[in-house]
């Protein structure tokens, strides 16, 4: 669809960037911090590039104010960060460490000091270890009500300050990559466990939501969600049948239940006839559907494109985390579909699809099936970057790349999509969880190698700069 004139971006539109905590903090064992399940997998040899971890990741723990000032001086609107539950309650369930909360107090009222909106995501990935080894995290039901006490403590100490959060980020990749492929944590590969782990994720991002309407929290709610849409490789109706097997397994599976407070009958049918489905205790469903959010934050990095998977076909694939362009395997569902290449698409190093389209019509596909607004709450590129000796970094495909997806975003609001913001993924470069520091993102490039903390000094590159005049423009001079 063409749009002789694209709709302006709304004046409130929220031009973000975002970040996680273990991506960024450091100072993994300072000021009373417990261990989370990410401190300890790491340490497992082989789970991460080159072994890895974010023990001091980029310090943004000691240099927030640097970061923040980077922020304000760039005209960044909001800014989307993870608490570290392990900081709030280091053992997960005990006292509180009035030391964590000082910290997010600080980095809120730094944001609020320039008149940038802190989005704060409740939960991004580092449940605090001790809930593991006590009680299997997320697979024990007493985890709705721990994740619950923490969220209100948050909820109650930043209401008005604070007025966008992000319950849970990815469920569907922190249960399918911890529990299906054993390469996040808890490193396990087993379905059932899989199943019954996301149900119980699922009351617990439901108990959250309505704990903060209880509460009357002012602001606005809703989990990030990594959506790929789906393309099927051609129009034999059998590709079309494995894209739409796609669509419901890696999507509504989760989306359905976050805005319906439903399974959806294909995948669910499926489960049951194999022993998957999981556990529906009586009241669970009435949960789930009583916390409708009040929007749906989508990350969007690609689109996936799928055949026909036999029944003997390819199940997990390899992961390229390695940055060696071409090392990524296909991955499926014997039976019910398969990836495959598309070759319309470039792709990054890391063999993921550059697909800005993919993009707009995933906007519009969530938006007509779940009718709400929508928070781009992560969207950017993973690449190498190189500084120069004068400190600049010419980050020229990275420009190119958000370009791209911020004029996809537009004309999707031009089709009729409700879309609140857009955060970049991410402000400062990070840790790319099992990618190692050489896979950056940022617009702001840490001087930090694997093995080689350097003195992790801020360059902006030349993104950073774009990226000012989109902001003062309200996305006009893209
Ligand atoms: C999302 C996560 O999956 O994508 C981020 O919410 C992550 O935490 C980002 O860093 C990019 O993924 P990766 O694996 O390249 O770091």
């Amino acid at each position: 669809m063409y749009h002789e004139k694209l709709s302006a971006f709304p004046n409130d539109f929220l031009w973000g960037s975002a970040s996680a905590a273990y991506q960024v903090e450091g100072a993994a064992q300072e000021d009373g911090k417990g261990e989370s399940v990410w401190d300890r997998f790491v340490k497992i040899p082989g789970k991460t590039f080159k072994g890895t971890t974010g023990e001091v990741a980029v310090d943004h723990y000691h240099r927030f104010k640097e970061d923040v000032a980077l922020m304000a001086e760039q005209g960044l609107k909001a800014y989307r960060f993870s608490v570290a539950w392990s900081r709030i309650i280091p053992d997960g369930d005990g006292e509180v460490n009035e030391k964590g909360l000082a910290f997010y107090d600080q980095l809120i009222d730094e944001l609020l000091k320039y008149g940038i909106e802190p989005v704060l995501t409740l939960y991004h990935w580092d449940i605090p270890q001790a809930l593991l080894d006590k009680y299997g995290a997320w697979e024990s039901r007493q985890v709705i009500e721990d994740f619950t006490r923490y969220s209100e403590i948050l909820f109650k100490r930043y209401n008005k300050k604070v007025k966008y959060w992000v319950s849970l980020n990815e469920q569907n990749i922190f249960i399918t990559l911890g529990y299906r492929m054993a390469a996040h944590p808890p490193n396990v590969q087993d379905e059932k466990r899989l199943y019954e782990a996301n149900h119980i994720a699922n009351l617990a991002n439901a108990s959250v939501i309505k704990k903060f309407r209880e509460l009357h929290i002012e602001g606005q709610i809703g989990p990030s969600f990594a959506y790929g849409p789906t393309y099927a490789k051609d129009s034999q109706p059998l590709n079309q049948l494995a894209a739409e097997n796609n669509e419901a397994f890696n999507a509504h599976w989760w989306m359905d239940v976050y805005a319906f407070g439903e399974y959806p009958k294909t995948v669910w049918n499926y489960l049951k006839a194999r022993d998957l489905a999981p556990t529906i205790e009586p009241g669970d469903m009435d949960l789930l559907k009583e916390a409708k959010p009040d929007f749906m934050g989508v990350n969007y990095y690609q689109t996936a494109t799928v055949e026909h998977n036999p029944l003997n076909g390819v199940s997990a694939g390899k992961i390229n985390t390695t940055g060696k362009k071409g090392t990524q395997e296909d991955s499926g569902l014997p039976g019910v579909f398969k990836t495959t290449e598309n070759p319309y698409v470039e792709k990054t190093d890391w063999d993921w699809a550059i697909d800005p389209m993919g993009l707009r019509i995933g906007l519009r596909r969530i938006s007509s099936r779940y009718r709400m607004p929508i928070l781009i709450t992560e969207n950017g590129l993973g690449a190498y970057d190189s500084l120069e000796a004068d400190g600049s970094i010419h980050d020229d495909y990275r420009i190119d790349f958000l370009r791209n997806h911020i004029k996809a975003t537009q004309e999707a609001i031009s089709d009729g999509v409700d879309v609140l913001g857009y955060c970049t993924w991410s402000y400062t470069d990070l840790l790319s969880w099992m990618n190692g520091y050489q896979k950056r993102y940022g617009f702001v490039y840490v001087d930090r190698e694997e093995l080689d903390e350097k003195e992790l000094k801020r360059y902006k590159k030349d993104s950073y700069f774009w990226y000012k005049t989109v902001i003062e423009s309200n996305g006009q001079t893209l």
